[in-house]
């Protein structure tokens, strides 16, 4: 037989004991499951009764004698004071109460859906359920729990936060697997893991084969990668009858995936929140002691202020809260109080409030309320490190020993997240500044008092120009819901948000899903890679369909790179791109870097890419840390620029880890290390596909030929190219699409007054007001010829008149002649 090492660590030596003993077990042979252990599965043991037949009773014995020494476990663990204490708190959560009757809807059906309110034990809990139900069960914990979360940061928090529910240490029965990082051992039957990690299972192995639960959680945040996986799992429930689905949400639109599931049925957890007292701007502004009132007659647009001022009586700190309070006007620009339309919202921005009349709340609470942390949701990252600077030099707000202030962010390290969960010391106030990422996916116990700006970044995307766009929006009315029921989490709570109830009124009801807003491409990637069929076939069976223009886009732009031929099937390139779990052009430029053996450059360039920017740039020192940068630059390329900052550091490493060279620099250090992780899983992905040699320590055959580089660079961001457009002093950019275009201030292209190359590759253009360009490489005509568009596939001509539109003024006979002979040995 073949035995998968999930089974438990008894089984082995259980079984090298028997046939020490019993002659007929002698002959058992092992095999191992998946070499890395990310995924072994019981599936010999679950799925294929009939090819064990002789020896199910005995695999039954031991998982039932595995089962038996978990329950043991537990029931000490249970008894304990800690236990005890612990069973008591799970026991008052709201999920517990439900327990029965979420136990016997999952017997009953194939798919069921739970909603409940933020914070009431769905994540937690649920899973833990069924675990500890079928460890009870006569057939032993005979399961394979996969819970799936949007983000890498929950997965990890709430995987901790169960383990230590049990009493065991990460890595028993319940682990862990994000991107980089995991924790899953032997006994392991309740793994929480990324969306995208499930999908990349699936890759392999179709039919989640071994797994008997699978739990989607927050499907409410509509990502993309849980649309994606609804429909995967819609399709391969029919196969796997015994396969159960759990989906989880924290709003109660779960109607929606009800009728998707063909009515499966919705257990509601019924809340068991503390009233919120909700304070709009208005009330804020009230509360301050100086008055709004709307105006009766509106001037014209921008002449007069529609709001008034009724100066009464300030009690204290008159200059503060004027100064607050006159902020906040300042950037009243709406006319009516009763304005009821999406439009009305775009004249209203909070973003204008300086972050004075946050403070000025902040520092109220921390001076005159009740002790309870303070969560305060911002737009996003860049707001959050200026607001936190800005608090850090506020006499209160800033005193360490009074107040704890946190900033919250997906990609932080665990022992940051630790503070944020902990209780502070007595007396001190904790204030944690987020993104919406704390509005569902985590929890944080000791919230009292939440403000909310009212927006978030979101990334929508315009098909008819086809361009992505990450611009802060308005959040949804459920989602204003969610930020406010976390105040009203251990006590009764308060709730400020920071924008006038009209405005409220006016934001749409729930968030427009991903899928709807993001470009196609690598989710068609996966399409095709998962042998789904035709991509529009397969995307009109999501539960929201996107825009046919928008799927067009992707195919094309996928056909465009080569990935895809003409009849949408995977081209060679294509079908190595989907084993890189990355953009495709991330992977065309590791395919062609290991093809070319310069891959060290391009190695950090790629990772660079898939990081957060490792160029910080503090806003007090704006100017030295882009002199900083600029030390690195000369070769008119961000990217080529990275990999100077990089190697800097590498050789600077030997020293303290190479701190002072990151801190010399303005470089993150996160960044780099994680630059550095991502280098070696890079290698170990392309070993695995057999792009490298395992064998090989050098992966450079040239040391460091720039103008490969730069071509290889162009490889993957192709059709990402504008041209650079000379004027006497300086240059403009233009793309085919958009016209003019505009470099990010902080790219080194951004500091020169001339490029020396006709085009700029980038690997980015994001619409804010004007279409800016994100990290950019220049490149020369030959670049583009040879390495722009489609290498791989499709004649000469077609590839030339592709480019084109560029290459107009360049179609010299010389150079045609030049590339159709270089086509020909290519071919
Ligand atoms: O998933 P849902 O929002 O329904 O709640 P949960 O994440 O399962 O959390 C249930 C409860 O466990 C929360 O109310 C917290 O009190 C607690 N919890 C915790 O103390 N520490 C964590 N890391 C996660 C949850
Ligand atoms: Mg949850």
């Amino acid at each position: 037989i073949t035995v998968f090492r999930r089974v438990g660590a008894y089984f082995e030596e259980y079984l090298s004991q028997m046939s020490r003993v019993n002659k007929s077990f002698s002959d058992l042979s092992f095999a191992r499951s998946s070499s890395d252990g990310s995924f072994g599965t019981d599936e010999g043991l679950f799925e294929q009764p009939e090819q064990l037949a002789s020896s199910k009773t005995v695999v039954e014995k031991i998982v039932r004698r595995i089962s038996l020494q978990m329950r043991d476990q537990q029931q000490a663990w249970q008894e304990s004071p800690e236990g005890r204490r612990m069973l008591e708190f799970r026991s008052n959560l709201p999920a517990y109460k439900e327990k029965e009757a979420i136990l016997s809807a999952i017997s009953k059906n194939q798919v069921i859906i739970i909603s409940g309110e933020t914070g009431c034990g769905k994540t937690t809990q649920i899973p833990q359920f069924i675990l500890e139900s079928e460890i009870e069960s006569v057939h032993g914990a005979a399961c394979n729990i996969i819970c799936t979360q949007p983000r890498r940061i929950s997965a990890m928090s709430v995987s901790e936060r169960v383990a230590f529910e049990r009493g065991e240490k990460l890595g028993e029965s319940v682990g862990y697997r994000v991107r980089l990082e995991g924790m899953k051992g032997r006994d392991t039957h309740l793994l929480f893991c990324t969306t995208g990690i499930l999908l990349r299972r699936l890759l392999a192995d179709r039919n989640l084969k071994g797994v008997t639960h699978v739990i989607v959680d927050e499907i409410h945040e509509r990502g993309m990668n849980e649309d994606f996986l609804l429909i995967i799992l819609k399709d391969l429930l029919p196969h796997r009858p015994k396969l159960k689905l759990i989906l989880m949400s924290a709003t109660l639109d779960a109607e929606l995936f009800s009728l998707y599931f063909n009515g499966a049925p919705i257990v509601n957890i019924p809340g068991l929140t503390h009233p919120v007292r909700t304070l709009f701007l208005e009330n804020i502004l009230e509360m301050t002691g100086y008055r709004l009132t709307p105006c009766n007659q509106v001037d014209d647009y921008g002449q007069e202020r529609s709001w008034k001022m009724n100066k009464q009586a300030p009690r204290k700190r008159k200059s503060q809260i004027a100064s607050a309070v006159e902020d906040a006007i300042r950037s009243a620009d709406f006319k009516d109080y009763s304005l009821q339309t999406q439009e009305s919202l775009s004249c209203w921005n909070p973003d204008c409030f300086g972050f004075n009349l946050i403070e000025y709340i902040l520092c109220n609470i921390c001076e005159n309320e009740r002790p309870g942390a303070v969560l305060v949701f911002m737009t996003g990252w860049d707001d959050i490190s200026s607001l936190k600077e800005k608090l850090q030099a506020h006499a209160v707000l800033g005193d360490s020993k009074r107040v704890l202030l946190l900033a919250c962010h997906g990609s932080m390290a665990s022992s940051e997240q630790k503070l944020i969960f902990e209780e502070p010391e007595y007396g001190v106030r904790k204030i944690v500044l987020a993104t919406n990422i704390a509005e569902t996916s985590i929890t944080i116990n000791d919230v009292v008092f939440v403000l909310d700006c009212g927006k978030a970044k979101e990334t929508s995307y315009d098909a008819l120009n086809n361009t992505p766009c990450l611009l802060p929006t308005w959040i949804s009315k459920a989602s204003a819901r969610q930020r406010r029921g976390r105040a009203g989490r251990v006590q009764p709570g308060e709730c400020y948000h920071l924008y006038p109830r009209c405005v409220y009124d006016a934001f749409a009801e729930y968030q427009l899903p991903e899928i709807l807003r993001t470009p196609l491409q690598s989710l068609c990637l996966q399409i095709k890679s998962l042998r789904l069929g035709s991509i529009s076939d397969f995307l009109s069976r999501a539960l929201q369909s996107p825009e046919i223009l928008a799927v067009q886009n992707a195919v094309e732009y996928l056909k465009i790179i080569g990935a895809l031929d003409e009849n949408e099937n995977l081209t060679i390139l294509g079908r190595y791109l989907t084993m890189l779990p990355m953009e495709p052009k991330l992977g065309k430029m590791l395919i062609l870097g290991a093809i070319f053996n310069c891959l060290d450059p391009i190695l950090t360039v790629v990772a660079g890419l898939s990081v957060r920017d490792p160029f910080l740039t503090p806003l007090d020192k704006k100017d030295l840390a882009e002199a900083a940068k600029s030390q690195f630059s000369g070769a008119y390329s961000d990217h080529l620029a990275l990999v100077r900052a990089y190697e800097g550091w590498k050789d600077a490493e030997v020293d303290l880890g190479g701190y002072d060279y990151c801190w010399k620099n303005f470089l993150s250090f996160q960044s780099m290390k994680a630059i550095d992780a991502l280098r070696r899983e890079f290698i170990g992905l392309l070993t695995d596909i057999g792009l490298v040699d395992s064998n090989t320590t050098s992966y450079n055959t040239w040391s460091y030929d720039v103008n490969l580089i730069r071509g290889i660079i162009c490889y993957g961001l192709y059709p990402g190219i504008c041209s650079v457009v000379h004027n006497e002093k300086s240059f403009a950019l233009k793309t085919m699409e958009d016209g003019q275009v505009l470099l990010y201030l902080n790219s080194v292209n951004a500091r020169e007054t001339q490029i020396p190359y006709p085009w700029l590759v980038f690997n980015e253009k994001i619409k804010v007001n004007s279409v800016f360009l994100r990290d950019s490489t220049a490149v020369s005509d030959s670049m583009v010829l040879l390495f722009g568009g489609n290498l791989s596939k499709g004649d000469a001509d077609n590839h030339l008149k592709m480019l084109g539109g560029y290459l107009e003024f360049f179609m010299e006979p010389t150079v045609v002649d030049m590339y159709q002979s270089i086509r020909r040995e290519l071919d």
